[in-house]
């Protein structure tokens, strides 16, 4: 069984409250959900943090452990050599997600630092850009 990971990045605890006009109405849970259930044949592991180390030790965590990532950084995106680093080191293969389209934003959101580390971005899909990495993983993987 593909065994993905998937890391949520600060402030993404907050979907639902947050900014709903740009990132939906829909809960953390209900995008954990969504994904157990449109995946059955794959195990997922969830991680939330808002904390740049705890990120970092969490993709240290995967390595032998885990055949693939999923990650949206959320605003470390913008700033993290660190996770960019840490995804460099344990190797495993990796697609960046944003629910919004970082292009068509504020121009401090225009560059990613992790996508130098990833298979593919995928961005401004919101909870659809998910499923469409863990496809994309799967059939990377299988
Ligand atoms: C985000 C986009 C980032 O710029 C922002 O800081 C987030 C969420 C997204 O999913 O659209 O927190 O990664």
């Amino acid at each position: 069984m593909i065994k993905l990971l998937v890391i949520n990045g600060p402030n993404l605890n907050m979907l639902g409250i947050r900014e709903p006009e740009i990132y939906g109405r829909h809960t953390l849970g209900d995008l954990e959900k969504m994904l157990r259930e449109s995946f059955p044949e794959t195990s997922f592991t969830f991680f939330q943090s808002n904390h740049e180390g705890a990120i970092v030790d969490e993709i240290q965590r995967a390595y032998g452990v885990m055949d693939g990532i999923i990650i949206n950084p959320a605003a470390y995106t913008h700033t993290s050599i660190a996770i960019l680093d840490a995804l460099k080191a344990v190797g495993l293969p990796a697609v960046e997600v944003h629910l919004s389209d970082i292009s068509a934003r504020e121009s401090f959101r225009r560059h990613s630092y992790i996508s130098a580390a990833c298979l593919a971005t995928i961005s401004g899909r919101h909870f659809e850009g998910y499923r469409e990495a863990a496809s994309l993983l799967i059939s990377h993987l299988s």
